[in-house]
């Protein structure tokens, strides 16, 4: 292996703490910027965000004065990274556009993190929640358009497609469901709980966003569609954390954020096209290699274990950026009627009458699905929906969002095309006034 992070040296703690000049840089300028550099800036964001949390979780449950120092003199650093990392956004930024490149992040990196991930069971978890954010980059993208009057292509840069995945009324799932099962901190390799780590960092990140910014805007279809996909978000956290497994101690957890953190920012590091970016992942990973050795330290100290132990020595390259066009199409493919049992997975066509899903989203899709309502406005508006795909996907759209479905489809279902979608005149309505303005509707089709 090319880079050990266990045998590197840092930077010393008390050189990592910053002045608030240095703390926040020049913002990337948005129409410059490439982007999976802007991927990158939100995985560790996120990725720093998690450190924090943990940290402070971490600092509740421990009464070792030693340790609850050590994780204060570290958390403040960690603290300042993640500022420097999330002010590189600039203010021209909408919650919209960000929004677009939250979900391009999900999409590419679940993709790669599948393609590198050793453990079937995990992978298939991987592949499972991808199809889903693959699907909010697309009804996200036909709100773009229709309230900024952009195209997601200015985000994306056309390296990830935009295009229907397993259609998201079908996300809502019994909480129950969503639980996986853990992998055995033992048994389990170094390279899947660097990963699953990643994944949940990411996905937590973009819970907080969208449940913290939806209601930014005044649309109302585009407040309930962020109130949608926040859920949606809530149950990725659930679905992946509950890969780790529990029987790791705090300090072990520790290692391996510290871990992760370095693996993260070493990719980032070596695949960065912006050189001032570059140097920045550089920094960042040095202030890593000393939380990690102190992490190190104490686990050795405290529970007399080696840090080899738990996280090998074979560097994972977790945030690797890079099209996944053709295995996104394949996953799609595949397993686009797939959907979640107890521990496991089922095709939608062997689900028993009293799946607990069904339950649960006859309750919240009761009166419409916003996500459903985002296409029919958009073909309502320019008579198609939009797509930003690969050549052999287009034309193919209808089916996966129509067929793909699983037996109670949403009541506001958008149909194939304009003449198969729900009224203009419906769309602000409540679903009882909805209701009695059918007949008023059906005066302007005369
Ligand atoms: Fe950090
Ligand atoms: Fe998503
Ligand atoms: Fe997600
Ligand atoms: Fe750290």
């Amino acid at each position: 292996m090319a880079f050990n992070p266990l045998t590197e040296k840092g930077t010393p703690l008390e050189k990592q703490i910053r002045n608030w000049k240095q703390l926040v840089m020049a913002p990337y300028p948005k129409q410059l910027v490439d982007a999976y550099t802007r991927c990158r800036i939100i995985l560790m964001n996120g990725i720093e965000n998690e450190a924090a949390i943990f940290s402070h979780q971490f600092a509740r449950q421990s009464d070792n004065k030693e340790l609850l120092a050590t994780l204060a003199q570290i958390r403040r650093a960690e603290h300042q990274q993640q500022i420097t990392v999330n002010y590189l956004n600039p203010a021209d930024a909408t919650i919209l556009e960000t929004t677009i490149a939250y979900e391009q992040v999900a999409v590419d990196l679940t993709s790669y993190l599948a393609r590198t991930e050793p453990d079937k069971y995990v992978k298939e978890t991987f592949d499972f929640g991808l199809l889903e954010d693959f699907d909010h980059l697309y009804r996200y993208s036909q709100m773009l358009d229709l309230i900024e009057g952009k195209d997601p292509t200015e985000i994306t840069q056309n390296k990830t497609d935009i295009f229907p995945g397993r259609p998201t009324q079908d996300h809502h799932n019994d909480p129950i469901l969503r639980l996986r099962e853990h992998y055995q901190k033992n048994k389990a390799h170094p390279i899947s709980k660097v990963n699953i780590l990643t994944l949940t960092a990411a996905e937590q990140q973009t819970w907080m966003f969208y449940k913290d910014h939806g209601w930014e805007y005044g649309s109302p279809e585009l407040r309930q569609l962020y109130a949608e996909i926040s859920n949606v978000e809530e149950e990725h956290v659930t679905q992946y954390e509950s890969l780790m497994d529990p029987n790791e101690t705090l300090l072990e957890k520790w290692l391996l954020h510290e871990y992760t953190e370095c693996a993260n920012y070493y990719t980032c590091y070596s695949t960065e096209s912006d050189n001032r970016l570059k140097l920045l992942w550089e920094t960042f990973l040095n202030y890593e290699l000393e939380h990690l050795r102190i992490a190190g330290e104490m686990l050795k100290k405290y529970e007399g274990i080696e840090p080899e132990q738990i996280v090998g020595k074979e560097l994972p390259t977790p945030g690797k950026f890079e099209e996944n066009k053709e295995y996104v199409t394949q996953v799609l493919n595949n397993t686009v009627d797939r959907r979640l049992t107890v521990g496991g997975f089922a095709n939608k066509a062997d689900l028993p009458a009293d799946w607990p899903s069904y339950r649960y989203q006859d309750l919240v899709n009761a009166y419409g699905v916003p996500s459903e309502t985002v296409v029919s406005l958009r073909i309502a508006s320019t008579g198609e929906e939009l797509i930003r795909a690969n050549p052999q996907l287009v034309g193919r759209a209808a089916q996966f969002r129509i067929e793909a479905l699983d037996a109670n489809p949403a009541p506001n279902t958008a149909g194939a095309g304009l003449e198969e979608t729900e009224p203009m005149v419906n769309r602000a309505l409540g679903p009882k006034q909805a209701m009695e303005s059918n007949e008023f509707a059906d005066m302007f089709k005369k």
